[in-house]
């Protein structure tokens, strides 16, 4: 049986983006009361904070996300409005399509900070409020790189291995109290993002932010069914996506 999302309360990052904006879109469909936490541009979040506001309820913190005070003092006013955060979905990212050789130090500690560092302090600041929750999940948003290795990729490639390197720790560290942990590793999808790093794909036979969207509902309402799984990889262009 599929679990009700009704009034279950959402914190994701990054909604201003390709997949948080079908993400916060779908969520908000589903009946979930939605936090939106951190972008570059604040006019992008307040666009999808207007979209879900048609079906449900929601608080929006634009800011930098790599910035720890400013998690802290935008989930402590969040909690304080709803009392608490069921689902963590740690979305936002960055990358960059540079050779190996031409990655400055700025660049890895960037990359590696909003790819890792943000979302591990983010799920670590959001613990003792999930751990009040009955429904308690963190998805976060990984990627085929992490994975793998692909040219002009090294820095993204890092940060999403080190992000599945403490997904899988955090998930059998907190399994016992009943928070689950799950990845999403997307290949190619259809975002502002893929046009920057894989400018070689074209929009034919790419996954789409609806595809994303399409398995985080399937997380949430199967959170107690053994049909969940730990780790899902979604690759296309031709390929079945396969889930591990
Ligand atoms: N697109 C793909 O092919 C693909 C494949 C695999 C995995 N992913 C992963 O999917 C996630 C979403 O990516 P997307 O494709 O939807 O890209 P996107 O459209 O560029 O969205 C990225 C989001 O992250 C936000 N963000 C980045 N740095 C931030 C910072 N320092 N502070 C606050 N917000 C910040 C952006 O805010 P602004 O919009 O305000 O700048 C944007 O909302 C990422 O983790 C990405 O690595 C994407």
């Amino acid at each position: 049986m599929k679990n009700s999302l009704k009034d279950k309360i959402l914190l994701l990052t990054g909604a201003g983006g390709g997949i948080g904006s079908a993400i916060a879109a779908r969520c908000a469909s589903l009946g979930m009361k939605l936090i939106l936490l951190g972008a570059n541009n604040p006019e992008k979040l307040e666009t999808v904070k207007t979209l879900v506001e048609k079906h449900s309820s929601c608080l929006a913190y634009p800011g930098d996300l790599t910035d720890l005070e400013f998690l802290s003092a935008a989930l402590e006013n969040a909690v304080e409005k709803w009392g608490g955060v069921d689902v963590l979905i740690n979305n936002a990212g960055t990358a960059a399509n540079t050779p190996f050789e031409e990655v400055t130090p700025e660049t890895f500690d960037r990359i590696m900070a909003i790819n890792s560092r943000t979302p591990f302090f983010l799920t670590q600041k959001s613990l003792p409020f999930l751990k009040r929750s009955s429904c308690a999940t963190v998805i976060n948003i990984a990627s085929v790189t992490g994975h793998s290795g692909y040219p002009m990729q090294s820095v993204y490639s890092a940060s999403k291995h080190a992000l599945l390197g403490w997904t899988k720790s955090a998930a059998s560290e907190y399994y016992k109290e009943n928070i689950r942990f799950h990845a999403i590793s997307p290949g190619g999808v259809y975002t502002d993002m893929v046009k920057v790093t894989r400018p070689d794909l074209t929009p034919e036979g790419m996954i789409m932010p609806e595809d994303i969207a399409d398995i985080v509902e399937f997380i949430l309402t199967h959170r107690n069914s053994n049909a969940v799984i730990d780790e899902i990889m979604l690759h296309r262009n031709g390929k079945e996506p396969f889930l591990v």
